[in-house]
């Protein structure tokens, strides 16, 4: 039976404080899949030194946001948990794959100059080629489906050319990956500036909810949050941004369908709305925040199954690896 599901894949950064946008564009749609596709979901740490860390800091937030996937219901035992840098096929693909990329494909790469924009004094290689590292975290594993929020679009499509590219020089060796974007969650902006994504590097801390905030904290920040000029409650992305993502975050939550919601909410104020989703929120995050806390505190058990994880996640890796060898010429 197992053979028969597809297979998925995604990562996180570890050093994103984690936000509603990764809960409901990621972790959410992550929990809802595990039981239909052969799954491996797992922390990006390689990826996020292209941005100076802190060691200490960094080594617990692998750690934490470790912890994080499970309390947010993925279960070990149906999925491969694992670090990225626990699994040193990843960095070996990295290379092989970067010598199939083109300089210019990279340089085209919305992220890329975002990024390099906002850390002008350290434009490093590892930002460059970043896109690699990530075709090689999705390619190892064969994956047909990428679960992601829209952000990621661009860097599942260049996974996509390498693929093709390598398979046509070297004949079938990696499943060509789809990406896999929720209908409504994957793209949650800002509570401030609902133009803007939402983002842990948000200037105004309002603007983001984090999945460990406290609940008073929620509460004040969608209060806060930024609506529009009419009064009634609309989904309409394009002319009323603040509603329309205050509802679809309502729906993430409630499992409501959007028309219930604008039902729901039919003749109520903003502030109702806001309240509402608040609760709605503030409910739905309480169980993750308990478990979060629990696992942590369990140390052996956390090293236990990130090692595990790591054992399986390289075992699968490994395959497409010897393969990628032998096609090249390097075995
Ligand atoms: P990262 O760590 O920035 O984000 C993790 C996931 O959260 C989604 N996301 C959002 N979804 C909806 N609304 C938002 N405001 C929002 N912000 C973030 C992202 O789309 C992502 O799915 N490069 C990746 C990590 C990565 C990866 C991979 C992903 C490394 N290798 C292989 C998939 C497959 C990243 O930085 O995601």
């Amino acid at each position: 039976m197992e053979e028969q599901k597809k297979n998925m894949l995604s990562l996180i950064q570890p050093t994103n404080t984690p936000h509603l946008g990764n809960y409901l564009g990621a972790m959410q749609n992550w929990v809802k899949l595990q039981n239909d596709y052969n799954c491996y979901f797992g922390i990006a740490d390689l990826h996020s030194i292209t941005v100076r860390q802190d060691p200490v800091k960094l080594r617990n937030q692998i750690k934490e946001s470790y912890a994080l996937l499970i309390a947010a219901g993925l279960d070990p035992e149906k999925s491969t948990l694992f670090v990225q840098g626990h699994n040193s096929n990843h960095a070996e693909l990295s290379w092989i794959l970067s010598c199939y990329t083109q300089f210019g494909e990279l340089s085209r790469m919305t992220q890329f100059k975002d990024k390099s924009a906002k850390h002008a004094d350290n434009i490093n290689a590892g930002l460059f080629t970043y896109p690699v590292l990530m075709a090689g975290d999705i390619l190892l594993y064969q994956s047909d489906l990428v679960p992601v929020g829209a952000d990621q679009k661009q860097h599942i499509e260049i996974a996509r050319d390498i693929a093709i590219r390598f398979n046509n020089a070297y004949g079938e060796t990696f499943k060509v990956p789809e990406g896999f974007i929720p209908k409504f969650g994957a793209r949650v902006m800002s509570l401030q500036d609902p133009s803007m994504k939402m983002s842990k590097s948000d200037p105004n801390p309002n603007g983001f909810v984090a999945i460990m905030d406290d609940p008073s904290v929620i509460m004040k920040k969608f209060k806060r949050a930024v609506t529009d000029s009419d009064t009634f409650i609309a989904f309409d992305p394009e002319n009323k941004p603040g509603v329309s993502n205050l509802l679809s975050i309502y729906t993430s939550f409630t499992g409501l369908t959007m028309d219930e919601a604008v039902k729901h909410f039919d003749g109520l104020g903003y502030g109702s709305l806001k309240t509402e989703v608040a609760e709605a929120v503030i409910a739905g995050l309480e169980p993750v925040q308990n478990e979060y806390k629990k696992i942590l505190s369990d140390k052996a058990y956390l090293e236990k199954i990130m090692a595990d994880g790591a054992e399986k996640a390289s075992a699968q890796a490994r395959k497409t690896l010897r393969k990628v060898y032998r096609k090249v010429g390097l075995a």
